[in-house]
């Protein structure tokens, strides 16, 4: 198992005000899965997508990354751990904009070893996306869609664990929509990457390993499967 969520349960506040974001959440994912988290807005999906990339604590309840228990990591330990662990696509890229396409890239290479081999697998990464003609670019030169590109390559260029995007096509036309999600499940197929991918169009993707549904803080779990059709 490369992740395992053992009776999560994330209270905001206290008091009267209190949320109850999550409810005893526990599931666990395989090492090469492609898993969505689906659910309506204000569900607790981010929330949950928070706590597995260690960017908060839960209140109660354990996260083991590759078996180990985070729990019991101190602060500083975390940070290191979520740079050599883990990749993160958000909405919205987040690119450098005076930095070109390839800059932004190999400077989010985070671990210490081989680094003499970072420039090498950016531009591998890039080519991978369809961005070998935009790399020498300013970042603030390219479309939404290229932008979002970058950010899988700047996700894997640490070989995380774990990749978790959070409405990683929330801001996309739906041709770019399309060719993200069909780079994410190739980059899951050819590197055997494990993806966690909130979305709200779980159709969008097709078949998948899993699908996680979270309603009021508390989650159904079921088969990515389509439904085959009738002959
Ligand atoms: N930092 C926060 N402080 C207080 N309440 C929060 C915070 N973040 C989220 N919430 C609440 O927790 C619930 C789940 O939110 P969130 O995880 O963002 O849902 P989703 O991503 O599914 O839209 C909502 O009721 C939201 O208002
Ligand atoms: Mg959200």
């Amino acid at each position: 198992m490369v992740l395992e969520v053992r009776e999560v349960n994330k209270v905001y506040g206290q008091g009267e005000t209190a949320v109850n974001a999550l409810k005893d959440v526990t599931f666990s994912v395989k090492k090469g899965e492609f898993v969505l988290v689906g659910g309506s807005s204000g569900s607790g999906k981010t929330t949950l997508l928070n706590m597995i990339g260690l960017l908060d604590r839960p209140t109660k309840g354990k996260i083991l990354i590759d078996g180990i228990d985070t729990s019991s990591l101190s602060d500083n330990q975390i940070s290191s751990f979520r740079n050599s662990k883990l990749g993160f696509v958000f909405q919205s890229s987040n690119l450098i904009s005076d930095l070109t396409v390839l800059e932004n890239v190999v400077l989010s290479r985070k671990i210490q070893r081989t680094d003499e081999n970072a420039l090498e697998e950016a531009i591998k990464l890039l080519k991978s996306v369809g961005l070998e003609n935009q790399m020498n670019k300013y970042a603030n030169k390219i479309s939404g869609g290229q932008a979002q590109r970058v950010a899988i390559c700047r996700a894997l260029i640490n070989k995380p664990s774990i990749v978790l995007a959070d409405e990683p096509t929330g801001n996309l036309d739906s041709i770019s929509a399309e060719t993200m999600i069909q780079l994410l499940k190739s980059m899951n197929r050819k590197l055997g990457q494990t993806f966690i991918v909130v979305t709200h169009d779980r159709e969008q993707f097709g078949e998948v390993d899993k699908v996680i549904t979270v309603k009021d803080g508390r989650i159904s779990e079921d088969k990515g499967m389509e439904v085959p059709v009738k002959v």
